[in-house]
């Protein structure tokens, strides 16, 4: 997804950081990102929370986790921001990285973040670009490095070949999961369904009949 430059975002970051830290602060805030919310309480991210309606709608439905979005294109991220501020304030439990989810290593140290989303990441399906998938095992090199012990990537997906790859990439990394932690048709499962808080693109894929696959998944 490439969203088209909006003329505001730069100036309203600027005027936000206290919401929105960039990719240079993230570095600095290594091992404090509890001083950034109200409460110190579990961390929760998502990389690559594009306009973010679901990183939003986690944060008001557990006020008992803080959780941070994470986005590496600026317009995205501003978008995301303004919106949960215009519609809800400054929630307590709730920033935004404006940065690359590859250099998550660099952001927090083990143990700061206990669970990592990822929702209808890019699928990139050229062969060639498969290093910027965000499953590939460079990217589970990073997410273990700031996990605990058995650390959770809950990933969703509407793309059949990036949810296959995916999941070979977390056997081959030597990842596990339960049965009941995967399931082809999320929309379908009456259990599963339990608490799901649909993203932009599930709307959208959803709208279309498309089955959603889901998988949480364990270092
Ligand atoms: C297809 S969109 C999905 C957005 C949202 N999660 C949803 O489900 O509606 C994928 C998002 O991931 C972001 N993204 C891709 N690679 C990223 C990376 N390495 N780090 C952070 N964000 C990334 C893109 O900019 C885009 O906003």
């Amino acid at each position: 997804m490439h969203l088209r430059a909006k003329p505001w975002a730069t100036d309203w970051l600027a005027a936000h950081s206290d919401i929105v830290i960039t990719q240079g602060r993230a570095t600095e805030q290594i091992g404090q990102w509890q001083k950034l919310f109200a409460k110190a309480q579990p961390i929760h991210v998502e990389i690559g929370s594009g306009k973010g309606q679901f990183i939003l709608g986690m944060a008001l439905a557990h006020p008992e986790i803080n959780y941070i979005g994470m986005e590496i294109q600026e317009t995205a991220v501003a978008i995301a921001a303004r919106k949960s501020f215009d519609q809800v304030g400054e929630l307590p439990n709730l920033r935004y990285i404006y940065g690359n989810g590859n250099g998550v290593e660099t952001y927090f140290e083990k143990t700061e973040v206990e669970k990592i989303y990822l929702n209808f990441s890019d699928p990139w399906p050229k062969t060639r670009h498969e290093s910027r998938r965000l499953t590939y095992k460079t990217f589970l090199q990073s997410y273990e490095a700031v996990l605990p012990e058995h650390g959770e990537v809950e990933f969703k997906t509407d793309n059949r070949h990036l949810f296959e790859y995916s999941i070979v990439s977390f056997m081959n990394y030597g990842m596990r999961w339960a049965t009941t932690d995967f399931t082809l048709d999320l929309h379908a499962d009456e259990e599963k369904v339990i608490g799901n808080v649909e993203t932009e693109y599930e709307q959208k894929f959803m709208a279309k009949g498309q089955p959603i696959y889901k998988i949480k998944a364990h270092f």
